[in-house]
C-alpha cells in the first residue's frame, strides 16, 4: 500500500495524459481505483479496449500488492475503525459499541419505525469532539424522501452540547430526485471523502426510488441489477475511505408468512449481503423503539429498546 503514494495512473501501461483526464473525470484517479474498478468501468469510462483495460487493471494491482494481506494487518486496519455512538447505551451495546466505519450498516423498518430518526441522531453524534468520545467528523446526506430536517438537528445539537450553526454547515445534504440520481450523488460523494474530513456517509432511503420506478415482475432483475451496483458503490467507498455507510430500508409484508415477523427487507439478498450490519427497527411501547440486531460479523443476535424524544435517541423516558 505504501507505493500507492508514489505512482499515478499515469505509470500505468496503456495511460497517457488524455485516458488519466477520462479517469480522473470518472473519479478513478489512484492506482487503488483502478485496481478495484472493473474492465467494462475502464473501457466505457476511458474508451480503452478491453485488453487495455485488463492490462491496466492487472497492472494496478501489481503495483499495489493487492490481494492477500496477513492477518496483522488486518488487525490494524480494524483498529482504524472508528464506531459512531448512538446516544442509546443499549443500543450502541448490541452494535458492539456503536455503528462501524469501513462498513453497510442497514436499518430497515416500517414506516416511523425511526430509520431517519438514527440517522438525524448520528449525523450529530459523528461531530462530538474525540476527547468526549465523538469522532469530530462532517457528514454526507443522501435524502431521496426529502425527510432531512433541519430543525431535528438543532434540536440534537443542543443536547449535544453543540454549536449548532457548525453542526449544520457540517452536513452536506444531496437531495436525489430518482434512482439514477441518487447513484450518481453516491459516486460524486467520493470527492468529498477524499478529504478525510467525512466518516459518515447517510442513505435515507436507499430503496424507495427503486421501489417507484420498477413496478410490476418483469422489471425486478433490472432493479436489482441496479441495486447491486449502488450497494457496491458504497461499499467500495466505505472501505476505501474508512467511512460509515448507514442506509435506510423499508420493509413489505410477506402475507405468505404464518409464523413470525410477516415482513421482509426491500431488496432481498442483493442489499441484505452487501450490508455488514442489519437492524430492524420496530415501534415499541409509549414512543419507544425496539432495534434488534439481525446480522453482525461482531455479535449473536441481540435486541434493545430506546426512546425516541424531542432530545434524541434515549434508554430512559423524560
Ligand atoms: P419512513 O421514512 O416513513 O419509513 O419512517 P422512518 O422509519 O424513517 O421513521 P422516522 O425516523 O421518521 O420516525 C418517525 C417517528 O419518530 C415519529 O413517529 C415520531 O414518534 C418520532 N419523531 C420524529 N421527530 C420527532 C421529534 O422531534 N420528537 C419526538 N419526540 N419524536 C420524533
Ligand atoms: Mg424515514
Amino acid at each position: 500500500m505504501t507505493k500507492e503514494k508514489e505512482l499515478t495512473v499515469q505509470d500505468l501501461p496503456g495511460v497517457g495524459p488524455t485516458t488519466a483526464e477520462k479517469l480522473a473525470a470518472a473519479g478513478i484517479d489512484t492506482l487503488l481505483a483502478v485496481a478495484v474498478s472493473s474492465i467494462g468501468v475502464l473501457t466505457e469510462e476511458a474508451g480503452v479496449s478491453d485488453s487495455v483495460a485488463r492490462k491496466m487493471i492487472q497492472a494496478a494491482r501489481d503495483m499495489m500488492e493487492m490481494g492477500f494481506e496477513t492477518a496483522d494487518t488486518i488487525l490494524d486496519k480494524r483498529a482504524e475503525v472508528i464506531k459512531i455512538k448512538t446516544g442509546s447505551e443499549g443500543f450502541d451495546e448490541v452494535m458492539g459499541g456503536g455503528f462501524e466505519t469501513g462498513a453497510i450498516t442497514e436499518c430497515y423498518g416500517e414506516f416511523g419505525s425511526g430509520k431517519t430518526q438514527v440517522g438525524h441522531q448520528l449525523a450529530v453524534n459523528v461531530q462530538i469532539p474525540k476527547d468526549q468520545g465523538g469522532n469530530e467528523s462532517k457528514v454526507i446526506y443522501i435524502d431521496t424522501e426529502n425527510t432531512f430536517r433541519p430543525e431535528r438537528i438543532l434540536q440534537m445539537a443542543e443536547k449535544a452540547g453543540l454549536d449548532p450553526d457548525t453542526v449544520l454547515k457540517n452536513i452536506k445534504i444531496a437531495r436525489a430526485y430518482n434512482s439514477d440520481h441518487q447513484m450518481l450523488l453516491a459516486e460524486k460523494s467520493e470527492e468529498l471523502l477524499k478529504t478525510g474530513e467525512y466518516k459518515l456517509l447517510i442513505v435515507d432511503s436507499l430503496t424507495a426510488h427503486f421501489r417507484a420506478e420498477f413496478i410490476g415482475r418483469g422489471t425486478l432483475s433490472e432493479r436489482q441489477q441496479k441495486l447491486n451496483k449502488h450497494m457496491h458503490t458504497l461499499l467500495k467507498l466505505a472501505d476505501m475511505y474508512n467511512c460509515c455507510v448507514l442506509v435506510t430500508n423499508q420493509v413489505m409484508s410477506k402475507p405468505n408468512v404464518m409464523f413470525g415477523d410477516p415482513t421482509q427487507a426491500i431488496g432481498g439478498h442483493v442489499v441484505g449481503h452487501s450490508s455488514t450490519f442489519r437492524i430492524y427497527l420496530r415501534k415499541g411501547k409509549k414512543g419507544s423503539r425496539v432495534a434488534k440486531l439481525v446480522d453482525s460479523p461482531n455479535l449473536p443476535e441481540n435486541e434493545c429498546m430506546f426512546f425516541v424524544n424531542t432530545s434524541g435517541l434515549n434508554d430512559k423516558e423524560e
